[in-house]
């Protein structure tokens, strides 16, 4: 048991890794300004599991909050969610997102080290591959400069990370680059809800299917793909958050900076996710074709034979999980925690 410090702890990922946390008998410090969620996320976190967390609202720009953190908990380890993600806001806003992500990153491990805490995990992304990788995409293969802000910010912060590594033995670091995480957890009280018009698919099949939204635009339908859309690899945020216990437990000793692929190790394309939604959910995704996004690539998947080895971990929900358990929440959510 250890007492593990989350920041962006009430976000989606985070919400849903604080539950497997808190299963696996951990406690749990979450730290967030709550400028992408809300506090409801934590309420049901705790309803969910009957335990209780310390909830910190804070920024991780700010240090004196974050030397107060490590000054009244004893925190053993940091898995470090906090930071922007909207990639087109990341195109109009860049200072924003390198504020938040990076320059919060590198005030976060400023603070860990003052508190002598040496072990973290860090959410980076399959953004950080070079376009011109062939997937299945592996660990080995050479990262490239992401085509948006957003990406960029995750790139940087790895390569901050692994030279801090280096300079500094006493870190232990992962770098758990995610595919494409959806779903939600089984009980339908906790999801993804993003705020405005979403920008990634699932939630924009979701928010269709309830009747927020009037049809999907498909982003391309001649790519060189099954079925011309483009194909990523879906993973279930329950998988991805035992992915964080998973380094927590296996690989936080010694390690230095190394990075992990989270994926199935399938790709789906867009017309496959949405055909599938719509058999195991019974409703219609009304949808059109639309010019391709700039910035997407054709396939992106994973290997993710190095997580399977070294962390111990496995993908265990398929496809169809994952869109029956995003529908579960959504339906009984249609506005996300702005229902309540
Ligand atoms: P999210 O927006 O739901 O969660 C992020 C949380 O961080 C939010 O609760 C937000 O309020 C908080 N936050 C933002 N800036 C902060 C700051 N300066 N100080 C304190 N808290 C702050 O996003 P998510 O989908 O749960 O993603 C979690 C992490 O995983 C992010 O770092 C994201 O970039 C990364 N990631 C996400 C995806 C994805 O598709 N969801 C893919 C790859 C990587
Ligand atoms: C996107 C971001 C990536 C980020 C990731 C997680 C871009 C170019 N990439 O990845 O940097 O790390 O989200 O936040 O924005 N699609 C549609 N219609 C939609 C939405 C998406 O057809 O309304 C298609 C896309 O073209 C793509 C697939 O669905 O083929 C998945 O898209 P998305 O969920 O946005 O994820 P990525 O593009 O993989």
């Amino acid at each position: 048991m250890a007492n593990i410090l989350v920041t962006g702890g009430a976000g989606y990922i985070g919400s849903h890794t604080c539950v497997e946390l808190f299963n696996a008998n951990h406690d749990v410090v979450v730290f967030d300004n709550l400028s992408n969620s809300s506090i409801e996320s934590l309420n049901r976190v705790q309803e969910l599991t009957g335990k209780s967390l310390t909830f910190v609202e804070g920024d991780i720009r700010n240090s004196e909050q974050l030397d107060q953190v490590f000054a009244l908990h004893k925190i053993d380890a940091v898995i470090h969610f906090a930071g922007l993600k909207a990639v087109g806001e990341s195109q109009q806003l860049p200072l924003i997102y390198f504020d938040n992500n990076i320059a919060g990153s590198i005030n976060l491990v400023n603070a860990m080290q003052r508190a002598e805490v040496f072990k973290l995990v860090f959410s980076s992304s399959a953004t950080v591959y070079d376009e011109a990788n062939i997937s299945p995409l592996n660990e080995d293969m050479p990262t490239g400069m992401p085509s948006n802000n957003y990406g960029y910010t995750k790139l940087i912060v790895e390569q901050l990370l692994q030279k801090l590594s280096i300079a500094d033995e006493r870190w232990s670091i992962a770098l758990l680059r995610y595919f494409n995480p959806v779903g939600a957890h089984k009980s339908g009280r906790i999801g993804e809800d993003p705020q405005g018009i979403p920008n990634n698919l699932m939630p924009y099949v979701t928010q269709v299917a309830v009747g927020r939204r009037e049809k999907l635009a498909i982003f391309g339908h001649d790519y060189d793909t099954v079925d011309g859309t483009g194909v990523r690899d879906y993973i279930h945020v329950v998988d991805l958050a035992n992915a964080h216990l998973c380094a927590l437990n296996n690989r936080l000793q010694n390690i230095g900076c190394r990075a992990w692929n989270i994926g199935t190790g399938n790709g789906s394309s867009v017309l496959q996710v949405k055909n599938t939604f719509e058999q195991v959910n019974g409703v219609p995704v009304a949808f059109e074709f639309a010019p391709r996004r700039e910035g997407d690539v054709a396939t992106s998947f994973a290997n993710n034979q190095r997580a399977m080895d070294e962390l111990g971990w496995t993908a265990n929900y398929t496809l169809e999980d994952m869109l029956k358990d995003s529908w579960h929440w959504q339906k009984q959510n249609p506005k996300g925690y702005g229902d309540i």
